[in-house]
């Protein structure tokens, strides 16, 4: 009896393990209600212009250096250019100083912006609450932040993740679950499309304004690292707008400079004890090209003993099975695959697809066009790719995958949501999902990543449960 029954047990188990193997990961059966989203009207709630004359809106702040010393605060005037001064102080002193900016403006085709400031305060000190204020006399208004501790290998620290934002009802609900997480982000990591602005005739500018002033309430507080997207290009020669990315530059700073990159949509930061690279899906990224040239000198510049997370941000997945912008960031993949493996990054994050999806660790470099090798295989120097274009933005959600789920998917769903991923030290961060119709602390999906270059074992979640 003892030998057929292990025999049975044996061949059991092989059946299984073959079905998790061809089957890949899991496609939630999560049903939610897929009518197409709708952007809030001009008249909404969060839309409103704050009172008084020339009162600064659309306040938002990003890292202005590459270690988290510094801040750069922009906001919008519109009746003239004002003050282009940032007052601030730190909690604890109370000791008041001005930082000096800058105004622009642009137009795009038949409209013409406010006034754009851009200020970047230095030499602040790590781990610190500073308030700031901006505008002058009866309308200028207060806000705070609280700057990064400093750079070093055990320094926890949380991330927030959000793509593909836009400004719908879904968006709000994305928006108001990220900051009713219990788990509190503490900067978020922008994966690229943010006011889908050029859905309306003309680009209607005038919604680059309503998604700043919507999402000012988060990104007043907390830095957003910006990804550039496709609604970002805002290339329209048919109205005589040639310029890529016109109204994104002149509204958005990034601290591209700092890792002496030539161009605000490549460029990389240090935060706490992870380095995140920000890659351009809308760039030029073929050999010899600026982007290419950069990122072949910064990934060897990465010190995992500083910085062990090495996170890298772009819009166009390179791992990807909805039946959306299916290998769309095939070309980019190949370019910059091999360099991934070999410097271990830890995890890709993504956006324009609007959907979730994380892929197990897999590569696909070993085709040389003979040899036929062309298939992802497991590897455990690969990074783990998230797709987080789940904001919520106007085009709705991509709800068709392709079938069979390939290998290298461990986790998909059609559901609008955001992730967090908290680092805890150097060999382990925890990370997960959160869809708009669970509750605020409800997880969807979460994995602990283990560290690449500290604890490169096995974190797959596919084989913990074959
Ligand atoms: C811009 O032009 C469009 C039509 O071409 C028009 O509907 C709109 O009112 C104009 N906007 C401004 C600010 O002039
Ligand atoms: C957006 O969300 C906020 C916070 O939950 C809420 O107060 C506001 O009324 C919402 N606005 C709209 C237009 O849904
Ligand atoms: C890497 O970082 C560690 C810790 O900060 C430092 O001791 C070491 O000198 C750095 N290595 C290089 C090559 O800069
Ligand atoms: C790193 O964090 C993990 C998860 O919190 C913990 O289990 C582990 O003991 C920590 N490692 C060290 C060296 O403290």
């Amino acid at each position: 009896m003892d030998a057929p029954f292990l025999i049975l047990t044996v061949l059991a188990a092989t059946v299984i393990n073959v079905a998790v193997l061809c089957s890949g990961g899991i496609t939630s059966s999560f049903v939610r209600n897929v009518e197409k989203s709708e952007d809030m009207p001009l008249d909404s709630d969060v839309f409103k212009v704050p009172p008084g004359y020339n009162a600064p809106q659309q306040v938002h702040i990003t890292q202005g250096d590459h270690v988290g010393k510094a801040v750069i605060v922009s906001w919008v005037t519109v009746d003239e250019p004002g003050s282009n001064n940032v007052l601030y102080w730190d909690e604890k002193t109370n000791h008041k100083k001005h930082a000096k900016g800058t105004v622009t403006k642009y137009k795009f085709y038949n409209y013409t912006s406010g006034f754009i400031h851009h200020c970047t305060i230095k030499k602040l000190k790590y781990d610190t609450k500073y308030y700031y204020e901006v505008g002058i006399g009866q309308t200028a208004r207060k806000f705070w932040f609280i700057t990064p501790p400093e750079v070093g290998p055990d320094v926890p620290y949380t991330f927030g993740l959000i793509g593909d934002l836009g400004q719908t009802y879904d968006s709000n609900r994305t928006l108001t679950h990220y900051e009713w997480n219990p788990i509190k982000g503490q900067t978020v990591l922008f994966v690229g499309d943010l006011s889908y602005a050029d859905n309306y005739p003309n680009h209607d500018n005038v919604r680059w304004d309503t998604w700043g002033r919507f999402v000012e309430r988060s990104v007043a507080y907390q830095p957003w690292i910006w990804t550039t997207g496709n609604h970002e290009l805002d290339f329209a020669p048919e109205i005589g707008e040639t310029k890529p990315f016109k109204p994104f530059t002149h509204r958005y700073r990034t601290p591209y400079k700092a890792s002496h990159s030539t161009a605000p949509f490549w460029y990389s930061i240090k935060r706490a004890s992870a380095y995140i690279i920000v890659l351009s899906s809308y760039s030029a990224y073929g050999k010899y090209t600026p982007q290419y040239q950069w990122l072949e000198e910064e990934l060897p510049k990465v010190n995992r003993s500083e910085t062990p997370w090495l996170i890298v941000l772009l819009h166009s997945p390179w791992y990807n099975s909805y039946n959306y912008h299916y290998m769309e960031g095939e070309s980019m993949r190949v370019m910059y695959e091999p360099w991934f493996v070999k410097h271990k990054v830890d995890i890709v994050f993504s956006g324009h697809v609007h959907a979730y999806e994380r892929s197990e660790r897999v590569s696909n470099i070993a085709y040389n066009i003979v040899n036929g090798k062309c298939s992802p295989v497991n590897d455990q120097s690969a990074p783990v790719y998230i797709t987080i274009g789940d904001g919520g933005n106007i085009e709705g959600l991509a709800n068709s995958m392709t079938e069979p789920q390939p290998k290298y998917s461990a986790y998909r769903e059609a559901s609008f949501g955001h992730a967090t991923l908290e680092i805890k030290n150097r060999t382990h961060a925890y990370y997960s999902w959160h869809r708009n119709q669970d509750g605020y602390a409800v997880q969807a999906d979460s994995m602990w990543f283990f560290n690449r270059f500290w604890h490169q074992i096995d974190d797959s979640t596919t084989s913990a449960r074959s």
